[in-house]
């Protein structure tokens, strides 16, 4: 059954970091996505194509929007939702007060799955169709999840929290429960439809070594699961880190010591990284997830993505709900440029798209599956409305070219500029 949607289209082919400007991306200002069982099966000019379709064939029609691929959100705490906009903290004392008081309550499998269904009604709302979500320490956490989103058909990552020590009693589980969990977890959900799991140690304070070792363990068991942390977000957690891991390098090589770097590895934060462990980052592959309103918020600092490019370290948007104070990626935009801004460094508008997208896809090793319309490529897709609100309207009648259009759309965009977001080819 083939399904086709009308309308100015755009998605990434490359990086725009790498290749040129040209290269990296196709934009048609009247194409059609012709998708088929869900799949994308061709893209093109609508008067190419339209000879070659069955008269009797339905097409939707997106006129005064652009039509690109779901956002991609590389790093989200789902039971954090209820929490957003907490006052006063920097990271350690805002998980003493407000984090690890909140999460207890995902214990209750009830609980987690109407806070579930409230978050990914959110992300779909903002056009967020794929994210690697943390759960807490509960497994049920992550039953409640996978059960809501495996209900949206949705291609969801998720992980059950790691954390044996320098955490409430409540919410500590040992290294090895940690790992019997985990390994339940993933027997039960990894690649069943389109969900994915990954091993989660909450970040290296809160894991004892043999902790980190377990999770190595299970991820070598495990190759085609994730790895999904935190990493040099805040500078009393990197000076904390040093005291309790002596025999470390760095940060990184915490991690690095327990195998836990890779392809499928995707790191939160990395505000502070020396280039050696950026370097290391690159030369394993491994991913990390900019997380620029959290980094605000929580007043960590400002991520260096150039350094991060110079040693070819895959980079994807994350908006980190709760210490994110938003679910939209075209805020999640706004506020990294502003943070580039802040270096002096200048985000341009295609590279924000092409890594809240198909870089975000390359981050979670997914490239081909989601994040652009390649054929075979899954077909979750949006709508972004150049005239959901009235300024953006006014704003808009000034503008020259794509460029502009899509620097406007991340300045002035929120939920309200996505008119509608499809899974899998149909719209929810
Ligand atoms: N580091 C360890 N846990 C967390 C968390 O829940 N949020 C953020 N932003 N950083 C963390
Ligand atoms: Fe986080």
């Amino acid at each position: 059954m083939l399904k086709v949607y009308r309308g100015e289209l755009l998605h990434f082919l490359a990086n725009p970091a790498k290749v040129t400007l040209e290269d990296s991306y196709q934009h048609i200002e009247d194409g059609l996505l012709i998708i088929k069982d869900g799949l994308v099966e061709q893209i093109g000019k609508a008067a190419d194509l339209l000879p070659t379709l069955d008269d009797d064939i339905d097409i939707i029609h997106y006129e005064g929007g652009l039509i690109m691929p779901g956002f991609i959100d590389t790093h989200v705490h789902y039971p954090q939702t209820e929490m957003i906009a907490s006052y006063g903290e920097q990271l350690l004392e805002w998980l003493q007060n407000y984090t690890f008081p909140f999460e207890r309550q995902f214990a209750d499998f009830e609980h987690g799955k109407n806070v579930a269904e409230f978050f990914l009604t959110q992300l779909l709302e903002a056009g967020t169709t794929t994210a690697l979500v943390f759960g807490t320490v509960h497994k049920e956490s992550v039953d409640a999840f996978f059960t809501v989103a495996q209900q949206k058909k949705l291609r969801m990552i998720c992980g059950k929290v790691l954390m044996d020590q320098n955490c409430p009693d409540y919410l500590s589980d040992t290294a090895q429960s940690g790992y019997d969990d985990s390994k339940a977890l993933i027997e039960k959900w990894h690649n069943t439809d389109r969900l994915q799991y990954a091993i989660t140690p909450r970040f290296a304070p809160t894991c004892s070594k043999e902790q980190l070792n377990k999770a190595g363990q299970l991820l070598n068991e495990n190759p085609s699961v994730y790895l999904h942390t935190h990493l040099s977000e805040n500078k009393d957690e990197i000076a904390w880190v040093s005291e309790l891991f002596p025999n470390s390098k760095n940060y990184l090589d915490v991690y690095d010591q327990s195998k836990l770097l890779g392809r499928r590895s995707v790191f939160a934060h990395g505000v502070h990284l020396h280039d050696s462990e950026c370097k290391r980052l690159g030369e394993t592959d491994s991913a990390i997830a900019f997380c620029p309103s959290s980094n605000l918020f929580l007043g960590s600092g400002l991520f260096n993505l150039t350094q991060a490019q110079k040693f070819d370290v895959n980079v994807g948007y994350g908006t980190d709900i709760g210490a994110g104070t938003t679910f939209s990626m075209l805020r999640t935009i706004n506020e990294g440029y502003k943070t580039q801004q802040l270096r002096s460094d200048k985000l341009s508008p295609f590279q924000s798209f092409y890594m809240s997208t198909l870089g975000g896809a390359v981050a979670l090793d997914l490239e081909g599956t989601i994040g652009n319309f390649a054929k075979g490529a899954e077909a979750d897709f949006i709508v972004l409305d150049y005239h959901a609100t009235p300024l953006m309207k006014r704003r808009m009648q000034h503008c020259k070219n794509l460029s502009e259009k899509l620097f406007i759309l991340s300045i002035l965009g929120d939920e309200r500029h996505v008119k509608a977001t499809h899974i899998m080819g149909e719209r929810v």
